[in-house]
Parts: C-alpha cells; sequence; structure tokens
C-alpha cells in the first residue's frame, strides 16, 4: 500500500481484517446480482443467478449480495429469492446478504437460510414513496422492529442509504438529512450503514463533505461506499472518499443495473473497474482480478449484450 494511503487506512482496517480473519485493505460488497439483476426487463432464471454468485465467491470477493426479499409486486425480477438463495452452496469465507424491506421480508429471508439482511430507506421522503411507499419518518418506523428481530436473531445487519448525494424526484438532498438517516439506522442497530448514490450524480468533492459529514456520527469503519456510475463519476468518488477513510465498497460485475424506482439510473461502479484501480494504488481487495472479468463476461454474454465495465472489453488486462 502507498504511504498516504497507508496512513489512513489506520485502525479501521485493522479492525475490519480481525473481524474478517482476512487481510484485505478494502472490503468489496457484490451487489450484481441484486441491484444489478432486480433492473432487468428480461427474466434472468434462478440457475443462471446462482451460478452468477458462485462465479463470484470463486474470484475471492467476501460478501455478495444474493437477492431481496421485496414485493414481488413492485420488483418480478426478485421473486424467486428463496430459490436463489437455497440454492446456494453454503461457503464459510463468504457471505450472501439479502435485502428485506419489512418484517413479511425478514420472515421470508430467514425461512430461506438468511444469516446477513440489509435493511434500505433513503434521505429523500419523494423517493422513498416511490420505492417503499412511505416517506422517510414511517420508513424509519417499519424498520425498527425488523432491525429488532434481526439483531435478536443473531443476523449480521446492513443498512443502506439511498440519494445520499442527490434524488431523481427532489433534486438536492441536503447532507444534514443524509446524517440524520445514517445515524438513525445506526443508532437502531445496523453494523454497516452503505450510502448510496442511487443516480450518480456525485462529484469527488461533494461526495468527500457527505462522507467526512456522515463520519462525524457513524464511525467510518461501519461505512460503505454505493455509488452508480451514471455519469462516469463513481471512480474518481471513490478514489476521493478512499482518501478520506472509506475502507468498504459496493460494486457490481460488468456494472449490471440500476434502480427500478429511479429512471435512467445505471448500474454501480463496475466490481472489474474498482479492483483494477485498488490494485493500483497498491490495495489488496483479496479478488482474483483475471476470473472477475471473466465472470463479468460470461454474465453479460448470457444477458445478450457488451459489459458495461471497461475492463470487460478490453481483451488484454
Ligand atoms: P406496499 O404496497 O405499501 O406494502 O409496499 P403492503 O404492506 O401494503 O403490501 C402490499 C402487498 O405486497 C401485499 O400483498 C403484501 O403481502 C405484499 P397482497 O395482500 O396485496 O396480496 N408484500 C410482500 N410480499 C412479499 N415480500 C414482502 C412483502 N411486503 C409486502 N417483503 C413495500 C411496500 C416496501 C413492500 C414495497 O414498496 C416494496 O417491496 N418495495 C421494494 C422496492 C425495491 O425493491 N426497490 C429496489 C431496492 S432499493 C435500491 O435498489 C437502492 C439501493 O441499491 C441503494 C442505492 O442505490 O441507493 C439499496
Ligand atoms: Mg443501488
Amino acid at each position: 500500500m502507498r504511504p498516504e494511503f497507508a496512513a489512513a487506512a489506520g485502525a479501521a482496517c485493522r479492525a475490519r481484517a480481525r473481524m474478517d480473519n482476512k487481510r484485505v485493505d478494502i472490503k468489496i460488497v457484490e451487489v450484481g446480482a441484486r441491484d444489478g439483476l432486480q433492473n432487468e426487463a428480461a427474466r434472468v432464471p434462478a440457475p443462471v443467478k446462482i451460478e452468477l454468485i458462485e462465479r463470484l465467491a470463486a474470484c475471492g470477493l467476501p460478501e455478495i449480495e444474493a437477492t431481496s426479499f421485496v414485493s414481488p409486486k413492485w420488483v418480478p425480477q426478485m421473486a424467486d429469492a428463496a430459490e436463489v438463495l437455497g440454492g446456494l452452496r453454503p461457503t464459510p469465507r463468504v457471505s450472501y446478504p439479502v435485502l428485506v424491506p419489512n418484517v413479511q421480508g425478514l420472515e421470508r429471508a430467514v425461512a430461506a437460510g438468511a444469516d446477513h439482511v440489509a435493511v434500505f430507506t433513503a434521505a429523500s421522503d419523494a423517493f422513498n414513496l416511490r420505492n417503499i411507499n412511505c416517506d422517510i419518518a414511517a420508513s424509519l418506523e417499519r424498520l425498527r422492529p425488523v432491525v429488532a428481530r434481526a439483531r435478536q436473531a443473531g443476523l449480521r445487519l446492513r443498512g443502506y442509504v439511498s440519494c445520499v448525494l442527490g434524488c431523481p424526484y427532489q433534486g438536492e438532498v441536503r447532507v444534514a438529512d443524509v446524517v440524520r438517516v445514517s445515524a438513525a439506522l445506526a443508532g437502531m442497530g445496523c453494523d454497516e450503514i452503505s450510502l448510496g448514490d442511487t443516480i450518480g450524480v456525485g462529484t469527488p468533492a461533494k461526495a468527500r463533505a457527505m462522507l467526512r459529514a456522515v463520519a462525524g456520527e457513524v464511525p467510518m469503519a461501519r461505512l460503505a461506499l454505493h455509488f452508480h456510475d451514471t455519469r462516469g463519476q463513481a471512480l474518481a468518488n471513490i478514489y476521493a472518499c478512499i482518501e478520506e477513510g472509506a475502507r468498504t465498497v459496493d460494486a457490481s460485475v460488468a456494472g449490471l443495473g440500476g434502480c427500478p424506482y429511479a429512471r435512467g439510473a445505471s448500474g454501480n461502479v463496475a466490481t472489474e473497474d474498482l479492483v483494477y484501480m485498488l490494485h493500483g494504488m497498491g490495495l489488496d481487495t483479496g479478488v482474483e482480478l483475471p476470473a472477475l472479468v471473466e465472470t463479468a463476461q460470461w454474465i453479460s454474454h448470457r444477458l445478450g449484450r457488451e459489459p458495461a465495465s471497461k475492463l470487460g472489453r478490453v481483451s488484454k488486462l
């Protein structure tokens, strides 16, 4: 690792390395099978999803968000959640978190074998109303019993905050609202808070300022970056936030995805482009890049298109 990053890594990184019992500098949370495939117009069969997740696990990714137990009326692409989660071979090294929007979703997830769940809300009332049919305050009330039950059951728990750098319906989102919602989820008992630039409107200085403000209330070691790449800014934003001390980054293989309730949103930063940048910075991720690129090309081929990543399109790494 380069000295300027070594200093920033500090205690947070050592704590995480101990927690995961594995020495990586940056933990990547792969979200393509959920955030990516929830947005596919064509139905992707469950066996293809399972194969994708298992290929990603074989690449060395430590955490792979597998699916979501949301209402199939809202997101039919995730109606096979139980089949997908239930079809995965348990791998001690890999965790398979799943999204749950309410108690009903949590019960379905636990019945299907989940031991790691993620709840979600946004820093924008307008977005929440379209995505989960209630405003911020009501969403936090809805999530309170979900979080309490998940903790009681000993599940690992992540909380997402969407629209941290802007909202497709409201426009600007106040940093104070991002801080407030993040602190509320952390205070309820979410181990990790993932900060979502849902529509990829952020730029590095804005992303860095937002992260610094949230880190004033929730320790940096508990924060993750979840940056969609709609305007090509995701890698630059991540670089700035790593300089700021962030050590967990969400990414989507082949840049799959978007959000069904954020029109025009494109996928998260592509995992292979992220890994290429991080390894170039001397930061270890534990991920095997050639196998990951092959996986990006494989799933893109299955979906009948070119990878959205840069690396997926070059023939020589
Ligand atoms: P609602 O319609 O207000 O809920 O939706 P409801 O409680 O009135 O239920 C309506 C019907 O759905 C009922 O069925 C329920 O049983 C059923 P009916 O009686 O009409 O036959 N239902 C469920 N079925 C299965 N599983 C469940 C469930 N819940 C209710 N869990 C609700 C509210 C939150 C459920 C709905 O709005 C929803 O599911 N929204 C999810 C939308 C979504 O998945 N968006 C994408 C994920 S978020 C994202 O991508 C952002 C992120 O990546 C971060 C970032 O990028 O910023 C995380
Ligand atoms: Mg997302």
